[in-house]
């Protein structure tokens, strides 16, 4: 088992559903990763001790998901000097998605939370291996692969299109 370079972290297992895109595509990546629970609200102490290791512990991004009154992500932005990636989930607690996404997005000036869409954690994993990848040339030369990939797709939807 390779060390953990990324930290996938939500506010509950509610969560995991939509946060499990972001595992399945840095699986895809040859990726190491770890995922657990980090509640804001319920666990502050965890998530402080989370955040204030993370990079100690050889984490070099951390994608944060929560949803309704999502603090995860900035709180965890405010203690770690990694990069966070927000992904704002539509759970049961929020009235539209819209508080999600506006507490994850709207951060104060100093500390950013890179925020995808909303239950965007695929992006999330994408985004993740796009900064690895900045500095790790076998991470990015499978993102240049992945890039064709999606590209060679829509051009055969094309074909296809234009052949009816
Ligand atoms: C947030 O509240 C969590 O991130 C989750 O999106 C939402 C609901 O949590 P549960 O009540 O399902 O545990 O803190």
């Amino acid at each position: 088992m390779s060390t953990p370079r990324v930290g996938i972290i939500m506010g509950s297992d509610s969560d995991l559903p939509v946060m499990q895109a972001a595992a399945d595509f840095l699986d895809t990546q040859d990726i190491a990763y770890e995922l657990t629970i980090v509640s804001a609200h319920r666990t502050p102490e965890r998530m402080i001790d989370y955040a204030n290791s993370a990079h100690e512990r050889g984490l070099q991004v951390i994608i944060a998901g929560a949803g309704g009154a999502a603090h995860l992500p900035g709180m965890v932005a405010s203690l770690t000097p990694l990069p966070v990636i927000g992904v704002p989930v539509l759970s049961r607690n929020s009235i539209d998605g819209w508080d999600s996404i506006l507490s994850i997005l709207q951060m104060p000036s100093g500390i950013p939370v890179a925020t995808v869409a909303l239950d965007g954690a695929k992006n999330a994993g994408i985004l993740a291996a796009r900064i690895l990848g900045s500095s790790d040339k076998a991470i990015q030369d499978k993102m240049i692969a992945y890039k064709t990939e999606l590209r060679e797709k829509v051009e055969e939807k094309i074909r296809k299109i234009e052949s009816q």
